[in-house]
């Protein structure tokens, strides 16, 4: 039986330095109570650290019992630990603005006299303009660095990867944004019989954007700095979805601290009384867990038993983190 070479606390220890930490993996496996229990026993050693949710479905203020939406919240009898549940509504409409007078800006250019709204409405329904503003102010809390540690909880499947990803995809577009904003700004200027030159508020945001991406894509891509451990069960879909996660993060140069292993049925507490149905499954897991050597082996940080209940409150998240740095 292959056993764990360097354990979650052994690679903290060895990676004293991480400043941002994050958790992907399939919907349900337990991202949110590991990034929970993470910042715990950050926090606990004495670090400043912040706990916050970019996942869109937040579930940090049930699981903390506390309400932390759109405010840095200290965590109610836990010393040096906040919690944040990342609001978009405001990048949103912040975004919108910003759209409207481009939209505009090119219907007057263009002579269309149609309402620029039902553009806006259509440009800013789009998933990934959610997604987005969720990236840039998380973007915006790394880049303030306030706290001395980070551990967000991400949301499921590939948003993960492509918050990352799009970084890359980002700093392409916005380029190209410059570039045809700087040809209309020409044209203008060529237009116009005044020769001042303009202000232009839309190409500063770009421009420090930019800049923006860049300072974050330096600081996620340092091994030093960021670490992203992959939650699974085991199960055939999730190591499958993790499978995937690790090959992508290893391509786009993105640190992975490891894997996790969650829910894990407690051999020895299943008498031979037990259900079938409880056998089969701990047999199931038992197959499972071979895939999880043979393909990560070296890399498994932990494995968290199944517990006798929900993962709810301060004293469950105690147990949890416990387990995870044995
Ligand atoms: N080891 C465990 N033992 C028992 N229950 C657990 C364990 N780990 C997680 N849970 C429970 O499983 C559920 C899913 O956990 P969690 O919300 O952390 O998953 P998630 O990956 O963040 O999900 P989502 O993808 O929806 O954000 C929760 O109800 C949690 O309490
Ligand atoms: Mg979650």
């Amino acid at each position: 039986m292959a056993q764990i070479e360097t354990s979650m606390r052994g690679y903290l220890g060895e990676h004293a330095g991480l400043k941002f930490i994050f958790f992907g993996g399939k919907g349900g496996v337990g991202k949110t109570v590991f990034a929970a229990a993470t910042a715990m026993w950050h926090a606990k050693q004495g670090r400043r650290t912040m706990l916050a949710s970019t996942n869109p479905v937040h579930s940090l203020s049930s699981l903390l019992g506390q309400n932390v939406l759109g405010t840095h919240t200290a965590v109610d009898g836990v010393p040096n630990l906040w919690a944040y549940e990342i609001e978009t509504k405001d990048t949103i409409e912040r975004s919108k603005v910003e759209i409207r007078e481009k939209i505009q800006w090119f219907l007057k250019f263009a002579d269309i006299s149609t309402k620029a709204e039902d553009f806006v409405e259509s440009a800013t329904m789009n998933p990934a303009f959610e997604e987005s503003a969720m990236f840039e102010n998380m973007i915006d809390l790394m880049l303030k660095n306030e706290y001395d540690v980070y551990v967000f909880d991400t949301a499921p499947t590939a948003n993960a990867r492509r918050l990352l990803g799009m970084s890359k995809v980002y700093s392409l577009w916005v380029n190209k944004m410059l570039k045809s904003r700087e040809e209309a700004k020409t044209l203008r200027e060529m237009l116009s019989f005044t020769k001042k030159k303009e202000k232009d508020p839309l190409m500063d945001y770009l421009l420090s954007f930019r800049d923006r991406m860049e300072q974050a894509r330096v600081l996620l891509t340092d091994p030093e700095l960021t670490s992203f451990f992959f939650v699974t069960l085991p199960e055939a879909l999730p190591i499958a979805v993790i499978t995937r996660f690790v090959q992508w993060f290893h391509d786009f140069g993105i640190p992975v601290g490891g894997v996790i292993v969650n829910m894990l049925i407690d051999r020895a507490a299943v008498g031979a009384d037990a259900a079938d149905f409880v056998k089969n499954r701990v047999a199931m897991q038992q197959e499972h867990m071979e895939t999880v050597w043979q393909k990560f082996d070296g890399s498994v940080r932990a494995i968290v038993p199944l517990f006798d209940d929900e993962i709810r409150g301060l004293p469950m998240l105690g147990r949890l983190r416990d387990s995870l740095f044995v």
